[in-house]
């Protein structure tokens, strides 16, 4: 198998591929890619391309739904980077509260006074702030990372609401039982001092931090974003600014709109640029890409439902994946004559994964029957 990386991903990950992979620098000769932020969108899809691993949860930058339809299963990394990002929303929250990027930028600009020692006394009033010690955090999201910062809010001493209609029962027994969760998000806009997001980003999410949503909001909230940019309006963001409704937003993602805005501290996506979390992340999405080119194993897949026919004992295993509409009879056919020792389907939406475990071996007419079968996208003999 031919593996390509579409960006720098961490050799600790790499490493982990065994002989029975070659990385290559030739994309379209790919049977799986591993990705970190390059637009997929407009790439060519390379022709004998099974799988691609996304190194970091968000996947707005591949057509998953498209890679569906050709049978190709899409993963992310859910948890590995998310250490990392929870850091850096606690930075944010203590950069936003006091004025450090303030203050650090006037001693650089005041570096060569032989009298700083004494100024930066007279100085410093314009840099204080708030502590963040018994304030309000609102967290919308409660995911891998939303679940992180908000235990992490409750030991730095905030009151912490969550809301999260898609909470998981073992996200949910991992929480703090002093995060207060809500099933309105009224609640948070009312009375949050700070609000942090933790949502994809969605037809339905995007841009839905907004004029209304500012109008319910407390005055002088500190909004963070470390999801994705496009989650919150920018137009509305300005004016809630000049209006003293947003005090500071803080965001992983600059724009040209929000970089040179006032009130805004902007930094260049390093919510998941540690070593830690590159190695982590690197690491799951090969084993991932591993897992199902030798397996057929889907765990983690943003487009595919999970599947684990456990490891291959039989002569061949068939994956098959299609559309989800009853094709079980069709695909029989095929075999009917054959030793099948076991079958396993599973379907999400309007996708399937069917694997066929077979004590013997299955001609390449078979295979090709299998394929042209409609609403079959991909074909595999393991
Ligand atoms: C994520 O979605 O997990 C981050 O954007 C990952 C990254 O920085 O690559």
């Amino acid at each position: 198998m031919k593996v390509a990386c579409l960006n720098n991903i961490s050799s600790v990950g790499l490493n982990e591929f065994t002989k029975k992979y070659d990385l290559i620098e030739e994309v379209d000769k790919s049977n799986l890619i591993l990705v970190r932020s390059f637009n997929m969108h407009q790439m060519d899809v390379p022709k004998h391309l099974i799988a691609v691993a996304r190194a970091g949860a968000g996947v707005n930058n591949i057509p998953t739904e498209e890679y569906a339809k050709q049978g190709i299963v899409v993963f992310n990394t859910p948890g590995a980077n998310a250490n990392a990002v929870k850091e850096l929303v606690l930075t944010a929250m203590l950069i936003a509260s006091r004025d450090v990027v303030g203050g650090v930028n006037w001693v650089k600009q005041n570096a060569t006074d032989p009298e700083i020692s004494k100024t930066v006394e007279k100085a410093k009033s314009a840099f204080g702030g708030n502590e963040i010690l018994g304030k309000t955090i609102g967290l919308i999201g409660l995911g891998q990372v939303g679940s992180k910062v908000a235990n992490a809010c409750i030991a730095l001493g905030l009151k912490v609401i969550g809301y999260d209609p898609y909470l998981s029962e073992e996200l949910r027994s991992g929480l703090d039982e002093r995060v207060a969760i809500t099933q309105e998000l009224e609640v948070i806009y009312k009375n949050s001092d700070f609000i942090t997001l933790h949502v994809p980003l969605l037809d339905s999410t995007k841009g839905m931090i907004n004029s209304e949503v500012f109008s319910k909001c407390k005055k002088g909230l500190i909004l963070l974003n470390f999801s994705r940019d496009a989650l919150v309006h920018d137009d509305d963001l300005e004016k809630a600014i000049e209006e003293g409704i947003v005090r500071k937003y803080v965001t992983d993602f600059p724009n040209p709109k929000v970089a040179s805005m006032n009130g805004v501290i902007a930094i260049p996506h390093l919510g998941a640029s540690t070593e830690e979390s590159e190695d982590n992340c690197a690491v799951m999405a090969s084993h991932e890409l591993m897992n199902y080119a030798e397996q057929g194993i889907i765990k983690y897949s943003v487009n595919y439902p999970a599947i684990d026919p456990g490891k291959k004992e039989t002569k061949t295993r068939i994956v098959v994946l299609h559309h989800a509409e009853e094709l079980m009879n069709e695909f029989m056919n095929l075999f009917f004559n054959k030793p099948v020792m076991n079958i396993i389907t599973k379907a999400k939406g309007d996708v399937a994964v069917t694997i066929f475990d077979i004590d013997d071996d299955v001609p390449t007419d078979c295979i090709q029957k299998l394929k042209e079968i409609k609403g079959v996208y991909k074909v595999r003999k393991i």
